[in-house]
């Protein structure tokens, strides 16, 4: 076999058998292939597809590049739940808490962000003195006797999509459906969980922008999931307005310590969202019957205080300061602060997701290449939800930094993100879709 002849085969728009993606992806990680025939191969792929077939091979490849969790001796059901990633996202901070209290085991592996916003990682740093560089083995032991363990992706995991990520990003290839999902999927193949919950997020701050394209995701997905013998659901969720509140780091672990203490100011949406994945993931893991008894449980949970202890114990299993958490007083606080004020009056018809983003990373929450340095007290604070009636120059965001300059310019990018007119707006629906199950 000879890579050459794969790519004029993909080229031609011919389809690969499993024993040829296995040999590509083999020898690439092995270094036997140069980036300059997978990259050829790449833009082949992203022209042609692939079947449904060639990603299910293409998946199984990508996982047998490297190890596997091997969930077999944790003591009850595994979840494990993946975000495609939006502005303000932060439920797999309360999801895992919370199904961790009602007896769901989950070795959650996240990322971080780039561009835009912090990913989960980032979040969980800003709590003092929390790790997030965990072993296998120590993954597998937190699992097994916290009930859940939230970390970093290992080196040893899937080495063929890091490699392909990179090569991806710099060859304008990374938009192909095919390519998306292997690389999403192979990851949580990987964390061996038997349960799969997928938050394909839809909108202006997300990576899919259109529900047609985040269900041909979605459905791809599920597919390759029960291929693999998983028990897998995904919702398709709106990402064209921020969720929640704060949008940030340590702003954004505030909103989650306070949504778990069962705080009464939430974002709706936020609220919402974090109940609804609960429920189904309780129902998934084969904890309860129906959403709504795995929603009664979620509510019980929060209210009853265990599953904010359980976020405690996590925190301090990874040698977090739980101190923290209960009094929220060590929060590091940014320098510089300032309201942003309602250029007129009127209702908020929309607070679109991709601008937020944007002055989130210009105050310094996200990253533009992936070594900068994230600042965990960074963010943006938005003061109204969606469909509330403002006065002219009400204070509807306050962004918070170290650069005082940034803030001019974060300023006018969250004005402009802000719509506003003279009648109230019809609201959206959160969760559009959930497919499986
Ligand atoms: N997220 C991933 O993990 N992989 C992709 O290819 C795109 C988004």
């Amino acid at each position: 076999m000879r890579i050459v002849d794969l790519i004029e085969k993909k080229r031609n728009g011919g389809e690969h058998s499993a024993e040829e993606i296995q040999f590509l992806i083999g020898n690439y990680v092995c270094g036997g292939v140069p980036e300059y025939q997978i990259s050829a191969w790449l833009m082949a792929v992203v022209w042609r597809g692939m079947t449904d077939a060639e990603t299910f091979a293409l998946t199984r490849a990508m996982v047998a590049s490297g190890e596997t969790l091997d969930l077999s001796g944790i003591p009850g059901p595994t979840l494990d739940k993946h975000s495609t990633g939006g502005v303000g996202d932060k439920t797999t901070l309360a999801a895992v808490p919370i199904l961790a209290a009602g007896g769901v085991f989950m070795a959650k592996m996240s990322g971080r962000g780039l561009g835009r916003t912090g990913g989960t990682l980032d979040k969980l740093e800003s709590i003092p003195g929390t790790r997030t560089n965990i072993s296998i083995p120590d993954i597998l032991r937190q699992t097994a006797t916290v009930g859940a363990c939230l970390c970093g992706q290992t080196d040893t995991l899937v080495p063929a999509d890091r490699l392909l990520y990179a090569l991806r990003d710099s060859t304008a290839t990374v938009e192909s459906l095919p390519l998306v999902a292997a690389s999403i999927m192979s990851k949580k193949l990987a964390g061996g969980a038997a349960n799969l919950l997928l938050d394909v997020k839809v909108g202006s701050g997300a990576f899919m922008k259109t529900l047609e394209d985040g269900r041909a995701l979605a459905e791809l997905m599920v597919r390759i999931g029960e291929a693999e013998g998983r028990r897998v659901v995904a919702m398709i969720t709106d990402m064209n307005a921020p969720l929640g509140f704060n949008v940030g780091n340590a702003v954004e672990v505030k909103e989650i310590v306070a949504l778990l203490k069962g705080n009464p100011w939430i974002e709706a949406h936020l609220n919402f969202l974090v109940r609804t994945i609960c429920g189904i993931g309780f129902v998934l893991a084969g904890r309860c019957k129906t959403q709504s008894e795995g929603e009664a449980l979620t509510h019980e949970l929060i209210t009853s205080g265990a599953a904010f202890d359980k976020l405690c114990q996590i925190v301090s299993a990874q040698g977090g300061d739980t101190e923290y958490l209960l009094r929220m007083v060590k929060q590091q606080v940014a320098r510089f602060k300032y309201d942003v004020r309602a250029p007129r009056a009127g209702y908020i018809h929309g607070i679109d997701a991709s601008e937020i983003g944007m002055a989130a990373m210009v105050l310094g929450a996200g990253r533009k290449d992936k070594d900068d340095v994230i600042d965990a007290s960074a963010g943006v604070l938005i003061r109204h939800p969606i469909g509330k009636q403002i006065e002219a120059d009400n204070v509807i965001a306050s962004l918070h930094s170290n650069c005082e300059i940034s803030i001019r310019e974060a300023t006018s990018i969250v004005q402009g993100a802000f719509d506003i007119r003279d009648t109230a707006p019809e609201l959206r629906p959160l969760v559009y879709e959930t497919i499986g199950l």
